[in-house]
């Protein structure tokens, strides 16, 4: 088994993050926390790459739909879908266009727990109740009502997988295997390392 320290999970800028000059805040809020870049490109997505990355997960249609349910009720207001399946093909097609629209930057960070501990500083789906000091909750204001109305995905800058299976099968469509690059950083001495012995002089 795989030391924790050497968890990876993918992370997008969407289109709305790049258009909104935040590539170098929000790389700086990933970087700060200790985890290691070991992969980053610059792509505009195919429709077909959105719908892979995606539909990798089995569960995703219905999981999106019911979260989004969810949300609506908590409003006390009623979803614009009955069935979450139904609902969840609804916004992979609203995806499909808002990812593709232009420029994403696809990274891979890697460190312990680095899926939860990307997901924590991302925050929650949707922008209007995000958490403050997330990423999402911070930098940006959509909400599911706005989004639906116009029919458009919900713009909240990142994506980030859900957990490391996830996580292991979405870099595969994003990075070839010599895309990630294994290097050390000085910082995990620090981060890891059980005998601080080559500090002091
Ligand atoms: O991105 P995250 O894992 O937080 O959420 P998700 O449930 O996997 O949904 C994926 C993406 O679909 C979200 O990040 C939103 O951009 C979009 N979405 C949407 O446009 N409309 C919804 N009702 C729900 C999600
Ligand atoms: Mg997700």
């Amino acid at each position: 088994m795989n030391h924790r320290s050497k968890e990876k999970t993918l992370v997008l800028i969407k289109p709305d993050g790049v258009q909104r000059a935040l590539i170098g805040e929000i790389i700086r809020r990933y970087e700060r926390t200790g985890l290691k870049l070991v992969g980053l490109k610059f792509v505009i997505p195919t429709v077909e790459m959105v719908e892979k990355h995606y539909l990798i997960d089995d569960g995703w249609l219905e999981s999106v739909g019911k979260k989004t349910k969810a949300s609506y009720e908590k409003k006390g207001q009623k979803a614009p879908f009955d069935d979450p399946v139904e609902g969840g093909k609804w916004v992979l097609e609203k995806l499909k266009k808002f990812l593709s629209a232009g420029p994403v930057v696809a990274m891979v960070w890697q460190g312990n727990e680095a899926v939860g501990i990307v997901r924590k500083i991302t925050g929650g789906t949707e922008p209007l109740s995000s958490d403050v000091g997330t990423i999402r909750g911070d930098l940006t204001l959509d909400s599911y009502p706005l989004a639906d109305t116009d029919n458009r995905a919900v713009r909240n800058l990142i994506h980030a997988s859900g957990n490391s299976e996830e996580a292991e099968k979405e870099i595969k469509i994003w990075f070839k295997e010599n895309e990630i690059i294994k290097y050390r950083l000085v910082q995990e001495t620090i981060l890891y390392d059980v005998n601080l012995d080559s500090i002091k002089e």
